[in-house]
């Protein structure tokens, strides 16, 4: 590796330098994936991460060429997950920067978890795309192990759209209310509570990445109502970052979830039936979203179903921490 680098720790001031990195890596790595600055300061720049700890930026001169983040989201249930996340300069691959970002990662994340939930097993992640294997190549050479994995779906809207079956009589579908918000992530814990990877979300963590995100689209979200509470939901999103890079304007299913009690009455199905016609009337050309590409759960195969193909997939690879 060349040993002029600048090793340190991102700062706020470097934000613009990552979008350029983001983007730079972007043109090779086709992930779909845009941030602008703005979506940038809202993932870098929160309460529940502090850059000075859980951050590497590697510099050549002036310019930014790599960086890692480390991060927990959400509350403990049964491991306390931690997330690495990171790209390196396409022009500075093959030289050993993603393997010292990576290591210096690993380190972090192990500390995190002997610092805060030694009690519980931790689980550290990393989800490379299948189509790099440059990136698959490095987390497995530092031992990590696959364990999920998961598909972008995509589907277009000028294709023929489905015709959205009508809800039970006792079921209303409603339209998503800032009134409802704390009853809706009480809810969403509860319908993702055996759902691979999902983490309980405390009204922090809802807010910064569900409902109070800026890519959040309140207009095009739906609740299930049953006597006056909610039991289902369907929460989407808008990253105009992705507009602009690709020009395709995208309607993003971020969660759907029923009530197990409320399940396979066709909610979901009817849920998503409806956001493909109001992403449609918005003016979108397409729905996309990730999923778990093993759960034995519904939602690959309602989205089948409904003419959402996989696009993209990736896996997660972790290393397993053990209680102490
Ligand atoms: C996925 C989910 C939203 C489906 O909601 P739902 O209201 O049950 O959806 P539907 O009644 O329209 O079910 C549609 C199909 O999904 C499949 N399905 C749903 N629940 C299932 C279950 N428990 N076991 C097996 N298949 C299931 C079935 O194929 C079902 O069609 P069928 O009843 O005609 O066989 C719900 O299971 C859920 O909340 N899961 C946890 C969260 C999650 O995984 N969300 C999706 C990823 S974001």
């Amino acid at each position: 590796m060349s040993n002029h680098l600048l090793w340190r720790a991102l700062s706020r001031a470097d934000i613009p330098a990552v979008a350029r990195l983001l983007d730079e890596s972007e043109r090779v790595d086709e992930t779909s994936e845009h941030y602008d600055a703005a979506d940038l300061a809202e993932e870098l720049d929160d309460e529940t991460l502090d850059l000075a700890t859980d951050s590497v930026a590697v510099f050549d001169g002036q310019e930014l060429i790599g960086m890692g983040v480390v991060r927990v989201r959400g509350l403990v249930r049964d491991v306390h997950v931690v997330e690495l996340w990171g790209t390196v300069h396409p022009g500075y691959r093959g030289e050993g920067v993603g393997r010292g970002i990576l290591a210096r990662q690993l380190h972090r994340a192990a500390a995190l978890h002997a610092e805060r939930h030694p009690d519980v097993a931790g689980r550290i992640v990393v989800r490379p795309y299948d189509h790099c294997p440059d990136h698959v190549r490095l987390v497995r050479a530092a031992g990590l192990t696959p364990l999920r994995h998961w598909f972008d779906m995509e589907r277009d809207l000028s294709d023929p759209l489905p015709d959205v079956p009508p809800l039970a009589h006792d079921l209303e579908a409603v339209p998503y209310s800032a009134a409802r918000d704390g009853e809706l992530r009480l809810v969403y814990n509860n319908a993702f509570a055996a759902s691979f990877g999902a983490v309980e979300q405390d009204r922090e963590g809802w807010a910064q990445w569900f409902t109070g995100s800026r890519a959040f689209r309140p207009d095009l979200s739906r609740l299930v109502l049953h006597d006056g509470r909610v039991v289902a939901f369907l929460l989407s999103y808008f990253y105009e970052a992705d507009a602009v890079a690709d020009g395709h304007q995208e309607g993003w299913i971020g969660q759907v979830g029923t009530l197990p009690d409320f399940r396979r009455r066709g909610i979901g199905t009817t849920l998503i039936g409806q956001a493909l016609h109001a992403y449609r009337q918005a003016g979108f050309s397409r729905a996309v979203l990730d999923v778990d590409g093993e759960s034995d759960i519904g939602g690959l195969c309602i989205y089948s179903r409904l003419g959402f193909r996989v696009a993209r997939k990736r896996t997660s690879f972790v290393r397993v921490l053990p209680v102490r």
